[in-house]
């Protein structure tokens, strides 16, 4: 979501004369966009603004002073504060107010005066929004919900990405359109609560997330379609049996669990059981037995019990994660898990998450060795590391390196796979002397759902 806020602050600067700059030295302006999801995130900022504050003060002959920017969660989060910790800041601005960045640069190099806006602004940053800037890229990011009404009690989103709101299916669909147009053949939508989308859809009435990915896919070329993250409480059947029909939603899901300990989900308002989890797991498998899995695990949660723990690896042994991200619980100032319960010590905490991240590796190794001598879809993305290769992403999301001539880029092809790395694969195209085409080619019908 940061990578696209990014992209689209550069759209917003391009008219009024910026453009993107590689570093730092010499730049204009310094835009530090910022993440608050955990903890210390607030204090990485400071620090970096502390690094950056000499180019500040030495400005080399010639050149103007830049303007520096705080944007993102930390930014809400901190407003003012970054301001009186850090004097040389120009610009603090929330995730929701990123759209008004040409009036506040302009308005700052006019006055001199500071700026914080950190407003929940009641219209739609969307629509002020520019189109984007072409970059022919082949997998594209498209930002179709923003915010979170779940209140989970460890998170900070609710509070610094505000209410959940949801984008229209046309201004989707016209955004999506365009960047298949641009060149993209995969577009991952993006949400803090992707599935919990519920949006205009064009002839009146709402729809939810399956219904507008069935929608996205008529679009020709766009051979993938992924989405995330999504809460499990959102997965609700017709998104469920997409997996199912749609050739282009790709069979794999990152749906985070958190916990697999009853008592502990209810402690973080995840408002769904160990028991629901699976049985949603279920129903994706029914629809797509291939589906590869991802969650986000949080160990340490304020009052688990080794007993709690041993749930949540009895989870994961259960259902098989083909990649996972898992964290200590880190206590985030006003949210209602800082100050309730009992917090767990930290040796315990890097206890527990030792033994759940070699329980998660091992799932991981072990999928990436079932790719071995498979035959699978890959869409090539650009060159590889070394001369001659291309990569592209498997159904799966793992990298595939391939040597083959950059013309397969923007295609999607049959590699055979021959080696595993720790987080990748390299393969052989299986189909190279056919004539490439840019036009739509399809996913294949086999290694993707039916
Ligand atoms: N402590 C630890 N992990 C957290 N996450 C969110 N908030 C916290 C927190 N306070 C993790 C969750 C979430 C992921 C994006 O970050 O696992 O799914
Ligand atoms: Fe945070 Fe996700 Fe819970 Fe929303 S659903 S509060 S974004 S963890």
């Amino acid at each position: 979501m940061n990578a696209y806020d990014s992209d689209r602050m550069a759209d917003l600067l391009v008219p009024i004369g910026y453009e993107v700059s590689q570093a730092p030295d010499g730049a204009d302006m310094i835009i530090l966009n910022t993440c608050h999801i955990r903890e210390k995130a607030a204090e990485k900022v400071y620090s970096e603004l502390g690094r950056l504050a000499p180019l500040k003060a030495d400005v080399i002959a010639g050149h103007k002073a830049p303007l520096i920017a705080v944007a993102g969660c930390v930014a809400q989060a901190e407003g003012q504060q970054i301001l009186e910790r850090a004097p040389y800041v120009d610009l603090v601005f929330g995730p929701q107010t990123y759209h008004r960045l040409p009036e506040m640069v302009e308005s700052v190099l006019r006055t001199g005066k500071r700026i914080v806006d950190t407003d929940f602004p009641a219209d739609d940053k969307f629509d002020f929004l520019p189109e984007e800037r072409s970059s022919g890229d082949v997998s594209r990011f498209l930002t179709i919900q923003e915010g979170c009404d779940r209140f989970c009690t460890f998170c900070v989103v609710p509070y610094t990405r505000g209410a959940e709101q949801s984008r229209s299916a046309q201004s989707i669909a016209a955004d999506a359109k365009a960047m298949v147009s641009d060149g993209a053949r995969e577009i991952t939508l993006l949400g803090q609560n992707v599935n919990a989308w519920h949006g205009d859809a064009p002839s009146g009435g709402e729809w939810r997330l399956g219904r507008l990915i069935r929608h996205l896919a008529e679009i020709a070329g766009l051979d993938r379609i992924r989405y995330t993250t999504s809460h499990p409480s959102d997965m609700d059947d017709e998104l469920i049996s997409a997996h199912g029909d749609v050739p282009q939603l790709m069979p794999f899901l990152h749906l985070p669990v958190q916990s697999g300990s009853d008592k502990i989900l209810a402690a973080m308002n995840r408002r769904h059981n160990a028991k629901d989890y699976r049985r949603t797991i279920d129903k994706l498998r029914h629809h797509c037995p291939e589906i590869a899995l991802s969650s986000d695990f949080i160990v340490g949660f304020p009052g688990e019990e080794d007993s709690d723990f041993a749930k949540t690896l009895g989870l994961v042994t259960e259902i098989g994660f083909a990649q996972s991200y898992s964290f200590k619980y880190s206590a985030r100032a006003g949210t209602p898990a800082a100050d309730q319960g009992r917090q767990v010590d930290e040796d315990v905490k890097n206890e527990r998450l030792a033994g759940l991240q070699q329980l998660l590796r091992a799932q991981q190794d072990s999928f990436l060795q079932t790719q071995l001598g498979m035959t699978v879809d890959v869409l090539f993305e650009g060159a590889g590391k070394r001369r001659g290769q291309v990569v592209g992403r498997s159904p799966f999301m793992h990298p595939v390196h391939v040597e083959a001539p950059d013309r397969l880029v923007g295609s999607v092809r049959s590699v055979r796979i021959q080696k595993c790395f720790a987080n990748s694969l390299r393969g052989e195209v299986q189909t190279i002397s056919a004539p490439v085409s840019t036009e739509h080619l399809g996913p294949s019908a086999e290694g993707i759902c039916a």
